[in-house]
């Protein structure tokens, strides 16, 4: 039996060997933006478990844009080399390819982590002025970010350079632009958080541009072999927000310069969105941009059932599927779907008497292919 799902997947000159991502996962277990042994250890049992492409979680290209005081950065030479050990264990042991996804939280920074009381910090607690398009707060309880002027943008846009630069000096195999789930860019985006008046807000076009030079700006100093993606919110999911018809126009604007997929995700942008959730409920947005725009989309959100997987990439709905949760209740995820889907995977030489076709004995209870 041929596996879809299990062949292998090119963007420019990166190849992975499969379809299976390991989704964006913020950790919150940073410490002033560098990664920590819980990174290694989190982002290292991934590459020895089988996915074609592991990705690094949100990280921001300045201070004021983490969403929390425990998130990951690459903004200072620390952060580098902090990212440097785990980029290094990739090289050494890894099986999958590596991917950053660099992310600036906008008006959602400066909030406790998730274990905490929900809500942003107060300033006995060290709150820092969140920036935005417009002085539009989250929500009830969110102080509104300060809007950024000509200046401001950028250095937000020169932010994103510098971090693209150290994530290629770092040598990842793939980046991709975080400009979903109600973040800065996203932010931009959509009209109910960009009130501008200027040319980067208003029409559609207007509130796309900062997004777009950003993403241009990042290209012209990424390596030209290697793929740059792009995560999007296909839709808010709110009365009078950003829908599914914005975001094919944005992914045919970025493919024209030089976006190699789109990652689609959904909402995040205001407190009252309403979402019907169920097992693959954003693939329909991925199916819709990859057929419209015609450039490779990566489907994600409720997929975590081999066969769903396999449906999705056999059926054109998407080139690529991420999973977050799946990943984290089953980190071999990859090596049990490879298993139901009758598919050769190679696990590390470490590993292989864990193979259940190589040593059935071991494994009484299960029989390999079924
Ligand atoms: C712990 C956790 C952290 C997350 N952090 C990020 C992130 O850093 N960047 C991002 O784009 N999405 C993030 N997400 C969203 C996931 O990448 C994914 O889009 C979402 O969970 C839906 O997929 P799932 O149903 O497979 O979990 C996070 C999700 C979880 C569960």
């Amino acid at each position: 039996m041929s596996s879809a799902l299990f062949t292998p997947f090119s963007l420019r000159e990166t190849t992975l060997s499969n379809r299976i991502v390991v989704s964006p996962m913020c950790q919150y277990s940073a410490q002033e933006g560098s990664a920590s042994d819980w990174h290694l250890m989190h982002l290292g049992q991934f590459c020895v478990s089988g996915p074609g492409l592991v990705m690094v979680e949100a990280t921001a290209v300045e201070p004021r844009g983490r969403i929390s005081y425990g998130d990951l950065g690459l903004y200072s030479d620390d952060n580098e080399a902090a990212l440097r050990r785990i980029v290094t264990f990739y090289r050494e042991y890894g099986h999958s390819r590596l991917g950053i996804q660099l992310a600036h939280a906008g008006r959602k920074a400066s909030d406790h982590l998730p274990w905490e009381p929900p809500g942003p910090l107060a300033p006995e607690e060290g709150a820092w002025t969140a920036v935005g398009p417009s002085p539009v707060s989250y929500g009830e309880g969110w102080p509104p970010p300060q809007a950024l002027d000509p200046g401001g943008l950028e250095i937000i846009k020169e932010a994103f350079v510098q971090a693209t630069r150290r994530a290629a000096r770092l040598g990842f195999d793939l980046l991709e632009l975080h400009a979903a789930h109600g973040y800065l860019l996203h932010e931009f985006l959509s009209s109910l958080s960009n009130h501008r008046r200027d040319s980067y807000g208003g029409s559609r076009e207007n509130r796309r541009r900062f997004p777009l030079e950003v993403f241009e700006a990042m290209r012209a100093v990424w390596p030209a072999a290697k793929p740059l993606g792009v995560r999007i919110s296909a839709t808010d999911y709110a009365e009078g927000g950003w829908n599914i018809e914005d975001a094919v126009e944005f992914a045919a604007e970025l493919q024209k310069r030089g976006c190699d997929y789109i990652d689609v995700s959904g909402g995040g942008l205001v407190p009252h969105q309403k979402i019907t959730l169920g097992p693959g409920y954003q693939v329909p947005f991925a199916a819709r941009i990859r057929q419209e725009v015609g450039i490779a989309t990566m489907a994600v959100g409720m997929i975590n059932q081999p066969r769903q997987a396999e449906a999705i990439i056999a059926g054109g709905q998407a080139d690529l599927v991420a999973l977050a949760r799946g990943m984290l209740y089953d980190p071999r995820w990859a090596w049990h779907a490879a298993e139901a889907l009758g598919a050769e995977l190679e696990y590390p030489r470490q590993y292989r008497r864990a193979h259940p076709a190589r040593w059935p004995q071991a494994f009484p209870s299960r029989r390999a292919g079924e």
